[in-house]
């Protein structure tokens, strides 16, 4: 199997300096996209600690500390988009270098994990799912934006372009897919959406 970790932790290490800047297709219109539609999901909801899994440069985290102070927590396997992260100084919020399959946290820990734009990247997406479902509380909420396609052109991004691409791109699948996978992990699916395009938006509760 390919290094798709390694392949992503190089690619992202790369473009760490310039992502929050551009915002063109890939870096990183679809990730403002998402984040921004997941703020908005959360702004009259009740929560107090959120961990971002693949949290880049920490974008999401600094939206949502505008408008409400919380418990946040962001994590991301490229050390050069965590270093952007921290040199945000947003209060309240701490940044860890990790990979989304074994996440550093106790169990029943927060109240919301998200997930923007990162998901497609994880070679154990099983797993990935499996600890976030282990740290949220019960109750919690797993929120789950990515770009994706079913049919041919998820099988020819999986089974021949993606096995080509040099950004660590793994595996692509459209919102149900996302939705039955969560359901196997154990959540609750309260809404499975498509944004915009190819982003959709699911979401699963403990
Ligand atoms: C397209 S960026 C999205 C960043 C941010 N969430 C956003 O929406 O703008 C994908 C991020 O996932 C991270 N990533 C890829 N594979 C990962 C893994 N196995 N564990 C944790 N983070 C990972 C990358 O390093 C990168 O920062």
């Amino acid at each position: 199997m390919r290094d798709y970790e390694g392949l992503s932790r190089k690619h992202f290490n790369q473009q760490a300096a310039v992502y929050d800047e551009k915002n063109t297709v890939y870096y990183s219109r679809e990730g403002k996209i998402s984040c921004r539609n997941i703020a908005e999901y959360l702004r009259d909801k009740e929560w107090s600690s959120l961990l971002d899994v693949g949290c880049g440069t920490g974008w999401l985290i600094d939206l949502l500390r505008k408008e409400r102070m919380a418990d946040y927590h962001g994590l991301d396997l490229a050390e050069n988009m965590i270093e952007v992260a921290v040199s945000k100084n947003i209060p309240d919020a701490q940044f860890v270098v990790g990979k989304a399959d074994e996440l550093p946290y106790d169990n029943d820990r927060f109240d919301v994990v998200t997930c923007s734009q990162s998901f497609h990247h994880y070679p154990n997406q099983n797993k990935a799912m499996a600890e976030a479902y282990r740290v949220l509380k019960k109750g919690g909420l797993y929120i789950l934006s990515d770009t994706g396609i079913g049919g041919v052109g998820a099988w020819l991004d999986n089974h021949i372009f993606f096995k080509l691409a040099p950004g660590g791109d793994c595996y692509t699948q459209n919102r149900k897919s996302i939705a039955k996978r969560m359901q196997r992990a154990g959540f609750t699916v309260i809404d499975c959406v498509q944004l915009q395009g190819m982003i959709y938006r699911v979401i699963g509760k403990k």
